[in-house]
Parts: structure tokens; sequence; C-alpha cells
């Protein structure tokens, strides 16, 4: 793999200090992770004798384990910490539990934390390359990053594609991440929401378009991304019923018609059918909802390798 740029060693807290010719770089050796997983025999002994350590504070189905899978197939070893089980319960805190986790040895460590902040400081105690693997409502580059692989993959570019993205925009860190990163690669991006789950300052903050109505939002979209209802981050009532926000925001057929004829459906999961997508969109034909899982993969030993200094 030709090295262009030097990702080693630098943290991913956000896609806001990475420029459109890195985050290319990484699509590009994610392709080349993508074609490895393909394989009948998953593996390169790149990464032998690097330790990773996955820090995950609040749950977690595809991205926990996608990383871990990613650092297994590139032959790092693994230290899986979970807050439940360890000596947090304890009262320990993340300084103590970074400092003890440290003198073992760790070369990187991956975190997901409730605290925005918290890959911040997880990298000033440890002094070691951290990936964000979600922090608060803040930020979730990889899944960003993985989004927008899933797009170029497909559309070969995102430059000028129209990209809707519809739920909770408030709570979010997806659409926060994908926002840097979409428009960073040229994107046109609308964000669509009830008035109470859109921040004030999105057109200022990010340079998207807002639109309080879905069927404007949809038209001629290339690419849509529902959202999930992010109940455990609103602390009041946001909207009168779910009945009513998913009568006025659902992706549906009827929903999706107006759309480009061969729009692409993605959603991050967890997906909750029948409030923000009907299974009738979910596991249609335009949807690539589960090729991003495995995209997930391959984005992730990319960034592994690169911050990593693997060598091929
Ligand atoms: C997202 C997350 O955790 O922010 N999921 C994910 O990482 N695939 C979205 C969500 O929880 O709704």
């Amino acid at each position: 793999m030709e090295k262009q740029f030097d990702f080693v060693g630098r943290n991913l807290f956000d896609l806001d200090t990475y420029s459109r010719e890195e985050i290319y770089a990484i699509l590009e050796a994610s392709k080349v992770m993508k074609e490895i997983n393909l394989r009948d025999y998953k593996k390169l002994p790149t990464l032998k004798g690097k330790t990773v350590c996955t820090l995950f504070f609040e749950n977690s189905t595809r991205t926990r384990i996608s990383f871990e899978l990613a650092a297994s197939r590139l032959s790092a070893d693994l230290v899986s910490f979970s807050a439940s089980t360890s000596s947090l319960a304890k009262g320990e805190s993340l300084q103590d539990t970074v400092y003890t986790l440290n003198a073992m040895g760790i070369d990187l460590y991956i975190i997901r934390h409730t605290c925005p902040g918290s890959p911040q400081l997880t990298h000033k105690y440890s002094q070691k390359p951290v990936l964000n693997a979600g922090d608060g409502s803040h930020a979730h580059p990889t899944q960003a990053l993985l989004d927008i692989f899933s797009i170029w993959e497909r559309l070969g570019n995102l430059d000028g594609m129209k990209i809707t993205i519809v739920g909770d925009i408030a709570h979010s860190r997806v659409v926060r991440s994908n926002l840097i990163g979409m428009k960073k690669l040229g994107a046109d991006v609308t964000v669509c929401a009830p008035k109470t789950l859109m921040p004030g300052n999105m057109e200022e903050v990010f340079g998207c378009k807002v639109e309080y109505d879905l069927k404007k939002a949809l038209k001629d979209a290339d690419v849509i991304m529902g959202l999930r209802m992010q109940f455990e981050r609103q602390t009041e009532g946001l909207f009168p019923s779910l009945e009513e926000y998913t009568k006025a925001y659902v992706l549906s057929k009827n929903t999706i018609k107006y759309a480009k004829k061969d729009v692409l459906i993605m959603h991050p999961g967890p997906m909750n059918r029948g409030i923000e997508i009907l299974p009738e969109i979910a596991d249609s034909k335009h949807s690539v909802i589960v090729e991003q899982v495995a995209n997930g993969v391959a984005v992730r030993m990319a960034l592994l390798f690169l911050m990593l200094g693997g060598k091929m």
C-alpha cells in the first residue's frame, strides 16, 4: 500500500482534524482491508506484537465487536475492558484505570464513553493514540467513516451528492461526525427532524440545510440515512408521542418515493423498526444497512493499521 500520509501515532477524536485527502487515504486503505475480509483466510500478521485495548463504558454491539474483530484480523493482542466488570464499580476513576492499563503496555486505546471529551482525557493520561468509538452526543468518527465509505463504494463519489439524514439530530453523535466528513468531501447534506429534535444553529456550524418537512427533505435524495430516537439522552418529552413522530417522519415506501429512483438507504443501527424506519425499507433492495456493518470492520482495520504503523 502506498503511504502518502502519516497517520502513525495520531488520535481520531473526530473528523475535524483530518483533511479531505486524508479521509480519501483512509477510504483507499479500507478498500484493501475489505478485500482481505472477503478472503477465506481473513488474517494479516501486520500488527503482531502490538496491543490494543477497547474501553467501553457504554453499551455497544456492532462497534465493539467490529473493533475487536479488526484488531484480531491484523494479529494485534486485544485487551477488552468492560465498565460493569472492572474496578470502576469499586470507584476507580478513568485516570487510574488508564494508568493501570498503560502500565501493562497498551499501544492504542479505543474508547466509548457517555462523557464528551473522554477520548482526549484517555490520550492525556496514556500518551498513546486514541480512537473515539462514541463520546456522549458529541462524535462518532469511525461510524461516519464507514458510512462515507459505504456511499463512496456504491456511488463512486460524494461530491454534489444529495444526502438527507432524518431522525433525532439533537442527540446523535453519528450525525455530527458525518456532517463534518461529508461536507469535506463536497456532499450536499440536509438534516430533517421535528423542531424539538433539531439544534438551532446547524446551518452555521455544519454548512448543511435544515428541513422540517420529510417529503421536502427527501426530494431528489441520492442517499437517505435514518437515525434512532435516542431516548436514553432525552431528558424531557420532546415530541407529543411516538405515533405522531412516526406518522410524520418514518422512512417508508410512501415517503422514500420522493427521493431518486435508486436511492441508498442507510442506518447506523441499532434500528427501531416501525419507529424511524419500516421493514419494507430496511430490508429493501435500496438498503445498505447490512453492508455498513461489514464495511465497519474494514474501516476499523484500516485505521488500526495506519495509526499503529502496520506494514504490508
Ligand atoms: C450509534 C451510536 O452508538 O452512536 N450506533 C452505532 O455505533 N452503530 C447510533 C445509536 O446508538 O443510535
